[in-house]
């Protein structure tokens, strides 16, 4: 699109949708709208009400755009965040974009937290209540549960200085002061400590899928922030062994998983840690994405 024409925004929006439809991008028209209204400012009831004439330097962020995603690049780094569990959380390279479905566990786990905090053994009442999320990447999981449970202390950590460097931006943003960050290989910064609630929502793509993947993803978003390995379970595996260390008696674990994983394997690997597997929360697609296992009382 020329800058020196004089576009409307909704010819521009139009020119956006053929332009990324022509890409083969399925959802071409509601990342159109979000263009214009997350990219270049153009709210959308003014879009439709008064079509307001694009200046010449929208024009030229227009075509930056989607030249950007004509390499594929994922348009929530172009935009720089996404919503999620109502929370402004930005990204960009090396974090991962938190995607819908893990709202799921951030559901579930504040559900969880209320029955501990009210229906709880008497020994765990009127404790402030410890989360950790591992693998926190954007922060996303820390920071829903953080801003829904203002009393409570939660712990976040990821191995990569990126994305904690995108935490923390988030950890600011939202203004989660009950957040702490900490950088290392999954419990290792946590030292001997125990919490109510583990969370995490590790790598689990098999490495062998990774190169099937749209794009977007395996080419824009990080490796480590995928790759499980040969089986997709290589994180799975070590967080479900070494969780009852770092749970509160009837403390809960609550993971994301690929859809297809072998629930009965989970259902073992727990028995065999000690934690008896409470649940297998379903997605709006039908797949098992979220495992829920319990601590049991130590008595
Ligand atoms: C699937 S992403 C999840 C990010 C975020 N929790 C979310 O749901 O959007 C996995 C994250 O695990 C981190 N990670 C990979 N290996 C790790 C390890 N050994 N210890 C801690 N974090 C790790 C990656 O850096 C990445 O941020």
């Amino acid at each position: 699109m020329k800058e020196q024409q004089t576009v409307r925004a909704l010819e521009a929006l139009k020119h956006a949708i053929d332009f990324l439809a022509g890409l083969g991008i399925e959802e071409a028209k509601e990342e159109a709208r979000a263009i214009l209204k997350d990219g270049l400012g153009i709210d959308t009831l003014v879009l439709y009400r008064d079509n307001p004439p694009l200046s010449s330097e929208d024009i030229r962020k227009l075509n930056g755009i989607l030249e950007r995603r004509k390499r594929r690049e994922p348009l929530q780094y172009i935009l720089g965040f996404v919503w999620f569990y109502g929370l402004k959380i930005r990204v960009g390279s090396g974090s991962l974009i938190p995607r819908p479905e893990t709202e799921i566990l951030v559901k579930e786990a504040l559900a969880l937290a209320d029955k501990f905090r009210t229906g709880g053994k008497s020994e765990n009442e009127g404790r402030r209540i410890s989360v950790l999320d591992l693998c926190t990447g954007s922060g996303a999981i820390a920071l829903a549960l953080a801003k829904n449970l203002p009393e409570a202390a939660v712990t976040a950590v990821d191995i990569s200085e990126d994305a904690l460097a995108w935490a923390e931006k988030n950890r600011e943003l939202n203004g989660a002061e009950n957040v702490r960050l900490l950088k290392g290989d999954l419990f290792g910064p946590v030292g001997q400590m125990r919490f109510c609630i583990i969370t995490a929502n590790p790598p689990y793509i098999k490495d062998r899928l990774i190169e099937s993947l749209e794009p977007e993803v395996s080419c824009w978003e990080p490796r480590m922030a995928l790759s499980g390995g040969e089986t997709g379970l290589a994180f799975t595996e070590d967080i479900i062994r070494e969780a009852p260390e770092h749970l509160e008696p009837e403390g809960y674990l609550l993971m994301e998983m690929a859809g297809g994983t072998d629930t009965g394997l989970l259902a073992g690997m727990a028995a065999q840690s000690g934690l008896r597997m409470e649940n297998i929360i379903k997605d709006m697609a039908g797949w098992e994405r979220v495992f829920i296992a319990r601590k049991p009382d130590s008595k």
